[in-house]
């Protein structure tokens, strides 16, 4: 078997253009634009690019991008200074602070200081819990982004034994979450996984969150298998590689994500549908309502 291609690029360039949609009649009706402030620490290579493209994107959207630049070496006080004054500013409804943030910052106290309305990661400990309880939520990005993939296969998730390969705060847990909520039965695997081949191979859903380049082999795969692969990995080169040897999956999946253009462009869409729903959010529960 030959996998079909879920093509990211095509799947987000869709999203964006709802978003748009949606934007452009909440600013019709007289309401404000939804505000995206994107916080960069320091100047980390790959970052920096993500950050670029998530501001570009914001204002593609139509939306209004707050650009926060802090010098690598800035204080954990001065970052939480920065938040208290997005939290408190209306022209911004969607606050995200790329990660990872240099030593001298401590990233759970950071995240616990963005206002959970203007959580546009999800990745408040309250909209975390939210989640845990299936509850409405701003959804973490990529994970979100993932499910919408998955959505495009036209393939009912229920029952599906899914292996989710990492277990971040940023990808593996929520993913693990989402894939339960969708009535997946859910295998989470991370380094200390005995028998890592075994278990991929009875999986129908793959989710590769390692970063480590070609890390899962066509022959872990399960003919027919859905593969969706969140590793961006530089290679000397310059080009880049899933955590997947798509290759040799491609293969004996079912459906594959390329990289690029496979998760990447999702997380950035749903970065956006994310703003759109805080701005509903906040509308609807202005900050310092009970
Ligand atoms: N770094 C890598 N992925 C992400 C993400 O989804 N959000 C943030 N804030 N930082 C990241």
């Amino acid at each position: 078997m030959t996998a079909r291609i879920l093509d990211g690029k095509a799947i987000s360039e869709r999203l964006t253009i709802e978003v748009r949609r949606a934007v452009d009649a909440r600013c019709a009706a007289g309401k404000a634009a939804p505000g995206l402030a994107v916080v960069l620490v320091g100047e980390h290579a790959a970052s920096q690019i993500y950050v670029r493209n998530k501001r570009r994107m914001t204002e593609a959207a139509g939306m209004r991008s707050f650009a926060v630049d802090l010098a690598a070496d800035a204080t954990e006080e001065a970052l939480l200074r920065t938040i208290d004054r997005l939290n408190g500013d209306a022209s911004v409804h969607g606050i995200l602070v790329q990660l990872p943030l240099p030593k001298q910052i401590r990233s759970e106290r950071v995240i616990e200081g963005i206002d959970w309305r203007k959580d546009v990661d999800g990745f408040h400990p309250y909209n975390v819990g939210r989640l845990v309880l299936k509850l409405p939520t701003l959804r973490p990005c990529t994970p979100y982004g993932c499910m919408r993939l998955l959505a495009e296969t036209g393939e009912d998730l229920v029952g599906k034994h899914a292996v989710v390969i990492g277990q971040s705060n940023i990808v593996g847990r929520p993913m693990a979450l989402e894939l339960l909520m969708a009535r997946c039965t859910v295998t989470i695997c991370h380094s200390a996984t005995r028998d890592l081949p075994g278990i991929v191979r009875r999986a129908d859903i793959v989710v590769a969150a390692v970063g480590k380049a070609n890390f899962v082999q066509g022959d872990w795969i399960a003919e027919g298998a859905i593969v969706i692969d969140v590793g961006i990995n530089r290679n000397a080169d310059g080009s880049l590689s899933g955590d997947v040897d798509f290759a040799s999956a491609r293969e004996r999946a079912g459906w594959i994500t390329p990289v690029p253009g496979g998760v990447g462009p999702m997380t950035i869409a749903t970065l956006l549908a994310n703003t759109l729903r805080a701005a509903e959010l906040q509308d609807a529960q202005p900050r310092g309502s009970p």
